[in-house]
């Protein structure tokens, strides 16, 4: 009992040098000690399991679990639990056959044999889909001791890159060309013939705790090579023979007969914290990706500078002009005040600037919605940021996410119920309900419908009925009460207080030239923001939709950082020149202008969609807008936001320096 009242000063602590000390692990993410059979005690274990995930393919947005193809299966089979970020992801973790003891080498070791029988309606069907799987090039993702089993091989320049995953098996297409994973091995040469990897070599490489005084050893790495081969004699595995090929037309009996070996290495030179970085170094192009990231990041800061000087200065000379004109209103300065009056200026619109725009409501609605995004991936990044949500530690970004968006209801309550109430609006009920639903309600609805799709097409990625009522009760049971309760207090607070009246009658709007008007103004708008986020776009695209891995959350921090300054300049920037021009209506302009990134963000999606996927089928294309649209919904909300407030922050900040009389 004494060793746990710890007091909560040395947690805290301990919390905070995660970073250096290595005796503070997160839960799920602390080391396993292995020993051999016979060894093994309390503080160690003997038996290695493997597990194995869901199946995916750059060329399908339909994952699918392991169990649907016909592979062999455990007998008991087991699923660890899964956390919510698991589950909307698709993640389905179980068992296999595959199970071995530390530290025992084996050599050819049969797992199961599977038959198709050409009588057997069933067993076409088993084969046809394990073909099409082949086809579009479906991978494995196996996971020994929570580290992906990774493959291997040699790319150009002797570089080595580490997949983790592996496909099913390749493809030599009718005019001969091997499709993807069949280049391996040039023994693939028949044409219309599939090779199906029924064998893996597996080699774990541990770190021996006996020389540092610890008990057993830890596993730093686990690489695997498939291999096709056709074994003769089911019950007197040789692993030696002709590659296991399966023709295109299913005319004959086929048996194929799984198998394995595995091998132990010892390398005690990589430590167990450092267990993944094989794998994330050894991604392709990462010299690329700091190279572009540091010349965005150059740009940019060259580009807020120069934005950052001229507002300074015009601003500067503007409100010096102002304000002495306002100091000498008599004799020789009249002329100059004259001038100065006659000069069209931001100052003319004083009386009209903070007259409440068109459409409160749903701007403040998305405000509100807007700051909840913007806060919560300030936190989520944040903590990434701090390796807390580090690939290791499987689901926790999006259940991360999930979480503080449904804690955040607050702000977004507070936020919305403020400026509405500043926008003199008087409908609070449908506000607060609004906030609560709308955005919300366009995510859900459409989430919904892709799961509809994922479920007709059996694949796993299908939200389960209880996950999806959990959704809703975390949605309607803590974040709906959150931001009534948000709303509350910020209808309770006084409005937003202005530097400058209002006048009664609204003042014309003079003919704007090209750029100044709002639509060109929009679309200038975005390019800057967009502009500096698109590398880094391109890397979490790759991370989504051909299912790298996504670790650089410092860079992506700092792309957060650049992307919060950008929008804002440019924001402030464009509302600057058409306050000069005395077009006074700012409010949705701003939103709308940082905004338009969003639609950049789409116009993206869509060449990515055609110039780097390979996804075919009608279910896999629907299912990628989809997806994309949710993206660019929250995107528009989160840049619109930054926008508006900026802009806000500007225009107060300017009208409560000049003097009005
Ligand atoms: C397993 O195989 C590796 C590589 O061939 C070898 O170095 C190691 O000693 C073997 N381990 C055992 C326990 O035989
Ligand atoms: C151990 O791993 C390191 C890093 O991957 C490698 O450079 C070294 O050659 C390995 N040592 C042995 C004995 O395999």
């Amino acid at each position: 009992m004494k060793t746990r009242a710890k007091p909560v000063w040395r947690l805290v602590l301990s919390f905070i040098a995660l970073r250096s000390c290595a005796a503070f692990y997160l839960p799920g993410l602390a080391p396993v000690s292995f020993c051999e059979e016979g060894t093994s005690g309390d503080e160690c274990q003997s038996t290695i399991q493997l597990f194995v995930n869901r199946l995916d393919s750059v060329e399908s947005v339909l994952p699918y679990e392991y169990d649907v193809f016909d592979f062999c299966q455990d007998a008991e089979e087991k699923r660890p639990s899964e956390n919510l970020g698991q589950v909307l992801f698709g993640e389905r973790i179980e068992t296999s056959p595959y199970k071995f003891n530390f530290n025992k080498n084996l050599t050819c070791e049969k797992v199961c044999t599977r038959t198709y029988d050409i009588s057997a309606k069933d067993d076409k069907k088993k084969l046809d889909f394990l073909k099409s799987g082949m086809q579009l090039n479906y991978q494995h993702h196996w996971i020994i001791d929570n580290m992906p089993v990774t493959w291997c091989y040699n790319v150009e320049d002797n570089q080595k890159y580490c997949n983790p995953g592996f496909p099913i098996g390749c493809l030599v297409t009718p005019d001969g060309h091997p499709k993807d994973a069949c280049v391996i091995n040039s023994a693939f040469n028949k044409k219309n013939m599939y090779y199906l990897f029924n064998h893996v070599d597996i080699m774990i490489t541990y770190h021996s705790g006996a020389t540092e005084g610890w008990k057993g050893a830890r596993l730093v790495g686990a690489t695997l090579e498939p291999k096709s081969i056709k074994h003769e004699d089911e019950n007197k595995l040789t692993c030696d023979g002709p590659p296991m090929e399966i023709p295109n037309e299913f005319t004959s009996n086929t048996k194929v007969t799984y198998s394995y070996s595995v091998k132990f290495v010892e390398n005690n030179s990589i430590k167990w914290a450092s267990r993944w970085d094989y794998i994330l170094v050894s991604m392709p192009h990462t010299n690329i990706q700091w190279f572009s990231i540091m010349n965005s990041l150059v740009i940019v800061l060259f580009l807020s500078g120069m934005v950052a000087m001229i507002m300074l200065r015009t601003l500067h000379k503007d409100i010096a002009r102002y304000n002495q004109v306002d100091q000498v209103p008599s004799g020789n300065a009249s002329l100059s005040y004259e001038e100065a009056q006659e000069e069209s200026g931001w100052k003319q619109v004083h009386g009209d600037v903070f007259r409440p725009p068109r459409k409160g409501m749903l701007l403040s609605v998305f405000l509100g919605q807007g700051t909840q995004i913007f806060i919560m991936t300030f936190t989520t990044l944040f903590l990434a940021c701090l390796g807390f949500l580090s690939p290791a530690n499987r689901g926790a970004l999006m259940t991360c996410a999930v979480v503080l968006w449904v804690l955040l209801g607050t702000p977004a309550g507070y936020v919305s119920a403020r400026l509405y109430k500043t926008f003199g609006g008087e409908k609070w009920k449908t506000n607060v309900l609004l906030t609560a639903l709308l955005c919300p309600g366009i995510v859900f609805a459409d989430f919904f419908l892709m799961n509809l799709i994922l479920w007709v097409e059996g694949s796993s990625a299908a939200i389960p009925f209880g996950t999806l009522v959990a959704i809703l009760a975390l949605w309607f049971g803590i974040s709906m009460p959150l931001t009534f309760i948000g709303a509350y207090f910020g209808f309770k607070k006084p409005s937003l207080e202005q530097p400058v009246r209002t006048n009664q009658i609204p003042r014309q709007i003079p003919e704007q030239s090209f750029f100044t008007k709002p639509i060109p103004g929009i679309i200038m708008g975005g390019i800057l923001p967009f502009g500096c986020i698109f590398i880094q776009l391109f890397f979490i695209l790759n991370s989504i939709w051909s299912h790298q891995m996504y670790y650089m959350f410092g860079f992506l921090f700092l792309v957060f950082i650049i992307l919060l300054i950008t929008c804002s300049e440019a924001t402030i920037l464009l509302c600057y020149f058409h306050l000069c021009a005395e077009d006074y209506h700012w409010w949705w302009r701003s939103f709308l202008t940082s905004g338009f990134t969003a639609v950049y963000l789409f116009i993206y999606a869509v060449h990515y969609f055609f110039s780097k996927l390979q996804i075919v089928g009608a279910a896999s294309t629907i299912l990628y807008f989809g997806y994309t649209m949710i993206m660019v919904l929250i995107f528009f909300l989160f840049t619109g936001t930054i926008g508006f407030f900026a802009c806000f922050w500007f225009v107060n900040k300017i009208y409560s320096v000049v003097k009005v009389d």
